[in-house]
């Protein structure tokens, strides 16, 4: 098996690591608060993790990690039915990674996806778990929902939805960022503003959903770029437009809760503006620093291989007195 060949099953294991967080995440948002809730929230982190892991593990072979996505099953349903839905897709991982960790010949990634297997036959058992609970405990809670579902006024979940669809953008954007990152400092800093964007995302969504909105989990155009310079600079242009982009909005927003968090998400964001304009001129210095010590590094191996230059030969009295 090639490297390459193996880079395609790890980038089809991300896909369907992203498949399994947005489906998750979309089935916490809309279930009440609670134990439910808190759990699929958890197993969502963990399998943010095991993307990293599997982006990681992808740059080390020299492929490219994947941000695209298996379709996800958002549609509504009880809480019953969608823990179902997530057994049935921890049933899928499961017997892909047994498949991977079998066709893969490097004992190395084998141990990773072996690794991850475990986190998913543990997941498939909480699911069920929670399958039983969501039967019983949540199965009333329809019943005692108002006859007239509440619903949250249209420019008001436009607004939500533009942020979740921002924030969703950019958490794939930095994470991108900081896997192909060749410095820890970047990769680290691009990864903990990716994580405050899930925070937000979160945040968003659950107002969102409590106002009885749906959240809608798309994302719009990344920049995929290697090149640290221009990663930075995109970064930092999305940064400025969506803080423009609340600063406008919480204009319009009526209700105090919802005007808070929008603002408190928009601080955020000029936090990381001024985050990725640092890391872009630490960037810029390391170059011009590099550039100049090559500068200097140049003529001297040129030196060494030119021919020595003769030593000035003085003349002894001896010679002076032969060529006489
Ligand atoms: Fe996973
Ligand atoms: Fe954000
Ligand atoms: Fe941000």
């Amino acid at each position: 098996m090639t490297k390459e060949e193996i880079v395609k099953l790890l980038q089809q294991d991300m896909r369907d690591e992203h498949q399994a967080i947005i489906q998750y995440l979309g089935h916490a948002y809309a279930m009440p608060e609670g134990e439910l809730r808190c759990a699929i929230e958890g197993v969502a982190r963990d399998e943010m993790r095991h993307l990293d892991w599997l982006a990681d593990a992808i740059a080390e072979l020299g492929g490219d990690p994947s941000m695209e996505r298996t379709p996800p099953d958002l549609t509504a349903g009880t809480p019953a039915e969608q823990m179902r839905k997530n057994v049935g897709l921890e049933d899928g991982a499961i017997a892909q990674y047994r498949a991977h960790v079998a066709a893969i010949p490097d004992p190395k990634i084998q141990r990773l996806l072996a690794r991850i297997l475990n986190d998913e036959l543990a997941h498939h058992d909480e699911f069920e778990g929670l399958t039983h609970l969501a039967e019983t405990e949540y199965a009333a809670e329809p019943a005692a929902e108002p006859a007239m579902p509440k619903q949250p006024p249209p420019r008001v979940a436009a607004i939500l939805n533009q942020g979740i669809r921002h924030e969703y953008t950019v958490i794939l954007q930095y994470l991108y960022h900081s896997f192909v990152a060749e410095g820890k400092e970047m990769a680290e800093e691009l990864q903990n503003v990716a994580i405050n964007e899930m925070q937000h995302m979160g945040w968003l969504s659950e107002e969102l959903a409590e106002k009885g909105g749906v959240p809608e989990m798309e994302h719009t155009d990344l920049v995929l770029t290697r090149d640290p310079e221009e990663a930075l600079k995109a970064d930092i242009a999305v940064e400025r437009k969506v803080t423009n982009d609340y600063t406008s909005q919480v204009n319009e927003l009526a209700d105090e809760d919802t005007r808070s968090l929008v603002a408190r998400i928009r601080d955020h964001e000029i936090y990381h503006e001024a985050v990725f304009a640092d890391l872009l001129e630490e960037h810029e210095e390391e170059e011009e620093a590099a550039e100049r010590a090559e500068a200097a590094a140049e003529p001297q191996p040129e030196r060494l291989e030119e021919p020595k230059p003769a030593p000035p030969t003085i003349p002894s009295i001896g010679s002076l007195i032969d060529k006489h």
